[in-house]
């Protein structure tokens, strides 16, 4: 059946990723017969200096009528002094609330080949195999009122934390769900020694928690739970958080595997489609440069491809595969000191075509 995907490469290194996801969806619809319809839009700055706005109609109605979204990412210097709601990462903020992707997934699994690229010891991270879940529509990124008052000394810059009972209820049991998937355990990690929407989160939890009496769960307030994720990550199976603490958790456990550069997500509603995109940012740094680490990416199309579509033997192929190029000492920049040998954005994606089509014709 004909899968409809939208594609928002957006900016700096967005479409060097985007080019590598679909080549590789190309190669995988080619394998298994499947067609895969690419539509694109613009999100972000190219939308700003295309249309004037981060997130236009033409984008949404896209997405709106696909079956799941593929992101690049969004921003950098260009519009960094543009107001609040004119930046490019209003886009991507408008776009998850307009397709109500509440539940954020950002698995952060270790590759045994990748154990020296991070910074942590090897037995700190061998066997780690953690994903958070993420609230993100929610919480200090979308409370009202946000603004600035004043002048002068008296000037006073606003943001607003809310979470009502509903919007936590629905990501907690999200969170269940998942450790029950998994056979695993709950870390709820909060601020409730200090904010009223954290006791309200930890309320809820233990009222879901009711509902999956076999799940063992605890609460973490989050600035240990920063420190634990270094110390020893092991201890954590699903972490489920609201959106801030999210965001900052999952770049820091990034450097777990290695690289931000490898951390995939899938953020999904109730039934709309989902949106499929590194956590990772533009990288202004490196943009153009192509010199970009791919794996990220790809590793969302696995997801795109298990929750989205349901395709369980390509998501394993193409996981797989992924492993392989890794295991044979293939590497991108970030991944090596050593450069001579790093691999470009193109020549990594080729060899995941390479080890994802040698797997599928031999088995
Ligand atoms: P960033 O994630 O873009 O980069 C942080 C560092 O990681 C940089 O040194 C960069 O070179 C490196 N890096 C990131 N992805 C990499 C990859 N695939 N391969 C190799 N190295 C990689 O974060 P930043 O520099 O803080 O933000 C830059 C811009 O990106 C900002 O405008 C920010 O708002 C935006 N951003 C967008 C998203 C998104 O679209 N989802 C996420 C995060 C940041
Ligand atoms: C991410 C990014 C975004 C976020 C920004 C670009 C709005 O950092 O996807 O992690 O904070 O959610
Ligand atoms: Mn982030």
């Amino acid at each position: 059946m004909k899968k409809r995907i939208a594609i928002l490469p957006g900016d700096g290194i967005g479409p060097e990723v985007c080019d590598a996801a679909t080549k590789v969806l190309t190669e995988i619809s080619r394998l298994y017969k499947h067609e895969f319809e690419f539509t694109y839009g613009d999100l972000g700055g190219v939308a700003i200096d295309s249309s004037g706005t981060p997130l236009p109609e033409e984008t949404l109605s896209i997405c709106k009528q696909s079956d799941a979204v593929l992101l690049g990412a969004v921003g950098g210097p260009k519009w960094d002094t543009l107001p609040g709601d004119k930046r490019p990462e209003k886009g991507l903020l408008g776009l998850r609330k307009e397709l109500d992707l509440f539940a954020n997934l950002r698995p952060v699994t270790i590759y045994d080949a990748l154990a020296e690229a991070s910074p942590l010891k090897d037995e700190i991270i061998q066997g780690v195999d953690l994903v958070i879940v993420r609230e993100l529509t929610g919480g200090l990124y979308f409370g009202e009122p946000r603004e600035r008052r004043g002048v002068g000394e008296e000037e006073v810059a606003v943001d607003t934390l809310v979470y009502s009972r509903k919007e936590i209820e629905r990501i907690v049991r999200k969170g269940f769900e998942f450790a029950e998937v998994r056979g695993g355990a709950l870390t709820s990690v909060d601020k409730a020694n200090v904010l009223e929407s954290s006791r309200l989160w930890r309320e809820v939890v233990e009222e879901v928690a009711k509902e999956f009496p076999e799940i063992s769960y605890s609460h973490m307030l989050v600035d240990n739970a920063a420190m634990q994720l270094i110390r020893n990550p092991k201890q954590f199976d699903v972490i489920v958080t609201e959106n801030m603490f999210g965001d900052i958790l999952s770049d820091e456990a990034s450097m777990i595997t290695g690289s931000l550069g490898m951390l995939p997500s899938a953020s999904l509603s109730q039934d709309g489609p989902g949106l499929f995109e590194p956590i990772h940012g533009s990288a202004p740094d490196i943009a153009g440069k192509g010199i970009a680490n791919p794996l990220a990416t790809l590793s969302s199309v696995v997801m795109m491809l298990t929750y989205a579509f349901q395709m369980t033997d390509e998501a394993q192929a193409l996981s797989e595969a992924i492993n392989d190029v890794l295991e044979n000492g293939y590497r991108t920049a970030d991944l090596t000191q050593d450069e001579k040998t790093a691999l470009s954005t193109v020549e990594m994606t080729e060899k995941v075509i390479d080890a994802l089509t040698k797997k599928v014709v031999i088995s």
